[in-house]
């Protein structure tokens, strides 16, 4: 069991991280969880879930959205809790991941704002050589967000850009959602049945469920 940090910012985007949630838990691990203003505001308007201003309900609303024995492996933070046990080096984060993440907190990342707990793990993620998985979601890309994918990039970030693929023949919403998240799963190293693996033109896609370890080759 590991557990992670996952940040909810205010990019579209909520069901990548609504899948995020669920794969991880479903896989065994333990979640601690913050949502930013503007991500309450999304989660409220995408999903229909209920967050507060800073995440204060959010806690509330879990066992509704992900149901009462996931919500229970969830820590829920404030993000105005800088001080919370995961803003520590000290904390036993195995990865963060911020999905979707905003081109503002993108940036604020990247100079090392740590002006909320969602950016305060990353920045924490990064000075601890720990992982950090970032999924932005904006289209065009100006060179201030190009130039902070790059510099995250080098910093040691994963930059994960909510780019679903279509070579796998997607034949719902959820098919184009678990392909970005499966992608993220992989640099977890978790394993699970979200979005499924190439195997040559001459091959029909595998079906989602039929996924092999973390790795294997020929993934695209
Ligand atoms: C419905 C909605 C959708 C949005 N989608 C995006 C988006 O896809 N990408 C993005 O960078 N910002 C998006 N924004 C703007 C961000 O929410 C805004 O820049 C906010 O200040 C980001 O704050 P945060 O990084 O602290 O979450 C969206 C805002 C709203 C209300």
């Amino acid at each position: 069991m590991t557990r992670f940090f996952v940040g909810i910012t205010g990019a579209s985007g909520h069901a990548y991280a609504e899948a995020l949630l669920r794969a991880l838990l479903a896989a065994g691990h333990e979640v601690d969880l913050a949502a930013t203003p503007a991500g309450c505001l999304v989660l409220r308007h995408e999903l229909g879930v209920e967050a507060g201003v800073q995440g204060e309900l959010l806690a509330e609303s879990l066992p509704g959205w992900l149901g009462p024995e996931a919500a229970a492996r969830v820590r829920v933070f404030r993000s105005d809790e800088v001080g919370a046990p995961p803003s520590s080096g000290t904390a036993l984060t195995g990865a963060a991941i911020i999905c979707p993440c905003s081109m503002g907190t993108l940036g604020r990342v990247r100079a090392g704002f740590s002006s909320n707990l969602v950016e305060r793990v990353a920045d924490v993620a990064l000075k601890e050589g720990r992982r950090l998985v970032l999924v932005p979601r904006e289209t065009p890309m100006s060179a201030i967000h190009l130039e902070n994918l790059l510099d995250l990039t080098r910093m040691g970030a994963i930059c994960l850009p909510a780019m679903p693929g279509f070579y796998h023949r997607p034949k719902t919403l959820e098919d184009l959602v678990d392909h970005v998240v499966g992608k993220v799963l992989d640099r977890l190293s978790v394993e699970h049945g979200r979005g499924a693996r190439w195997k040559g033109l001459d091959e029909p896609p595998s079906e989602a469920g039929a996924v092999p370890a973390p790795g294997a080759q020929g993934e695209r």
